[in-house]
């Protein structure tokens, strides 16, 4: 992949060099995290699944009273063009809306108006053996706030849980939510499978929807592998006879050990393989 340095990122209603992609310091995504974001996955220069991230982002927004700069259609529009203006061909594009702009207060300022910035790039791909062999993980205390099903840009307890996991050579933090159970991964759903049936939690305040998650559970319901959603222990996913997290850049990542702890065999399982197969081939069928 040959990276273009030309005018590849969106801001401020224009397509800009590196140089130029510059936000305000009074910008209130900067100083207040008071945005939200999609990532969206690239491969072969085209945009994946990108109608239910556009629909998430609306939400995101939506749910924080924030209104987009453009149509849903403009931005998707956006999304497209940006891994050609960089010659991207298997990457992601991130997506960012702020509320602008604006004096510092904490409540909404009547002024800002909406800030979006789009550009695509290349991907850091796991290692290709991690998926042959399963990655490792380990339980961290989910610290973040009640409303994970918004896509905000607050990635700070999603940063320190994965800062966790990479001081203890592993690839994620799984959240263990005091009084609810094991939530989702710091960047990913989880999964577990117990005599034969898929479990992954709810959609719910305590989660963020995934996409991938649930294009899982669309394949799962394809080849009859029966599905719950619901909460689950850590005793649970320790005893669960496979385990895996999926997300837009991992896609379904099989776990080999949670805590030093073999799941199952301590290698990928029939259900988790048939579903990584499955995803490729929803890939390979959307974008050809
Ligand atoms: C906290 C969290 N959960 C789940 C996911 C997976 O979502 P998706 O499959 O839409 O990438 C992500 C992705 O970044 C995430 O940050």
């Amino acid at each position: 992949m040959t990276l273009s340095n030309a005018d590849y990122i969106f801001v401020n209603g224009k397509w800009v060099g590196p140089g130029e992609a510059l936000v305000p310091v009074e910008d209130r995504g900067y100083q207040l995290a008071d945005g939200v974001y999609e990532v969206v996955r690239v491969y072969g220069g085209r945009a994946f699944a990108l109608q239910p991230h556009l629909d998430r982002l609306a939400r995101s927004a939506a749910e924080l009273e924030m209104d987009l700069p453009l149509t849903l259609d403009e931005v998707g529009a956006l999304v497209k063009e940006a891994p050609g203006r960089r010659g991207v061909e298997d990457g992601q594009v991130y997506i960012q809306v702020t509320r602008g702009a604006a004096p510092r207060v904490h409540h909404f300022p009547e002024d800002a108006r909406p800030s979006l910035v789009v550009y695509a790039s290349p991907l850091r791909r796991q290692p290709a053996a991690l998926y042959e062999t399963g990655a490792d993980a380990v339980v961290v205390p989910d610290e973040r706030w009640l409303r994970c099903d918004i896509k905000s840009i607050n990635l700070l307890p999603n940063a320190l849980a994965k800062e966790k996991a990479r001081r203890a050579g592993a690839l994620e933090a799984l959240l263990l939510r005091e009084g609810v159970g094991m939530t989702e991964g710091s960047s990913s759903n989880l999964f577990i499978v117990r005599d034969g049936r898929l479990e992954t939690a709810p959609a719910s305040r305590w989660i963020l929807r995934g996409i991938t998650r649930d294009i899982v559970l669309e394949l799962a319901a394809q080849a009859h592998i029966p599905a719950a959603e619901r909460f689950f222990s850590k005793e649970e996913l320790l005893s669960a006879d496979e385990a895996f997290v999926t997300s837009t850049t991992m896609e379904v990542m099989p776990l080999a050990r949670v805590d030093g702890q073999a799941i199952g065999a301590g290698r990928p399982g029939p259900v988790t393989k048939t579903l990584m197969a499955a995803f490729r081939e929803r890939v390979r069928a959307e974008i050809g």
